[in-house]
């Protein structure tokens, strides 16, 4: 096994900082910065590298010597969790939601990504995905279960908090607000955990509701943030043309590339709250990039289907 991989979690643990210019955005009066997670590691991005540092750690040093992991059919965690199987030389398995996407699964870029990693990947029901931590579900699909280390949806556990606590580091103290995009929860969990008093940490649920409220207070004692779906545009991986729009803008003006899932979200949260005047004035703002940019060829394909405009890349 090559699980000594020695460049990998241990090189490169922050990263950069970059200032975005409101003006273009016609907003004055607050200071924005993005944090490049995305550019931590070329396949495995952004919170994604955060939440499997100690997972891989973890594994290491147990009896199993595969993985197996859950995820949907354009899964930033599937495709991380392949793409870190096959630089340290463990197995990986990928459980995905919907039987029906086996038959399509070559014109998903995702599924071909993870399966070119090497991920073992296994198609079942919606109902049973539903189920899958219940009796003997998953055993239906996996005989040998007990021989893998299972990473939860999401890859949120402890460990994976632990590692996203790390997101931040010493000189981010200047930021008085810190957004990151919330799905499960987990990686806004470690942000909060590595605030300081006077630091308020946003957070965007990508989903309908913030029930995330209840990880949070699970994995963090930390209850100095704000939580909204106000701007999710209708739910999880929902998207319409003013998002590809703001994205597209984004990247013109800014020069960076935002994902449609987590991070457009966040960043069109962020200034509809500076038009809205939720943030201090002349307050400084610090928004995590998350990564998540796989999923972009996969979005464009619905998006041409639907004949709406896409994504540039
Ligand atoms: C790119 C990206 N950003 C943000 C998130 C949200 O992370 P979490 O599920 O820990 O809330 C995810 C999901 O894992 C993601 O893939």
């Amino acid at each position: 096994m090559a699980y000594d991989n020695p460049n990998f979690f241990h090189t490169k643990s922050s990263s950069i900082n970059e200032e975005i210019s409101l003006e273009p955005f016609s907003i004055s009066g607050y200071s924005l910065f993005m944090k490049r997670e995305d550019r931590i590691h070329s396949e495995v991005s952004g919170n994604k590298f955060r939440k499997l540092k100690y997972l891989v750690e973890d594994m290491k040093v147990s009896p199993k010597r595969a993985i197996l992991t859950f995820g949907g059919a354009f899964s930033n965690h599937i495709a991380a969790t392949a793409a870190m199987g096959k630089l340290f030389g463990i197995p990986t398995v990928g459980v995905i939601r919907g039987e029906e996407l086996e038959q399509y699964k070559e014109n998903n870029p995702t599924l071909q990504y993870a399966s070119g990693c090497g991920m073992r990947l296994i198609f079942i029901s919606r109902s049973d995905y539903r189920d899958k931590d219940q009796g003997d579900v998953l055993k239906r699909y996996v005989s040998d279960l007990h021989e893998y280390y299972i990473i939860p949806e999401g890859g949120t556990s402890s460990l994976a908090v632990k590692g996203c606590s790390e997101i931040l580091s010493d000189t981010d103290t200047k930021f008085d607000y810190v957004a990151a995009a919330v799905g499960t929860g987990g990686t806004f969990a470690g942000i909060l955990n590595s605030l300081q008093p006077h630091q308020e940490g946003i957070g965007f649920s990508v989903l309908n509701g913030t029930f995330q409220k209840e990880i949070l207070g699970k994995f963090s004692n930390n209850t100095h943030y704000h939580l909204t779906d106000k701007y999710n545009f209708g739910g999880y991986a929902k998207i319409d043309s003013e998002l590809v729009r703001f994205i597209n803008k984004f990247k013109e003006i800014a020069g960076i590339q935002l994902d449609p899932v987590y991070t457009a979200k966040m960043m069109y949260g962020i200034m509809n709250l500076m038009k809205e005047g939720y943030f201090r004035k002349n307050s400084r703002i610090l928004a995590i990039h998350t990564g998540g940019l796989q999923g972009i060829e996969g979005m464009n394909l619905r998006l041409k289907s639907k004949n709406l405009p896409q994504i540039e890349i």
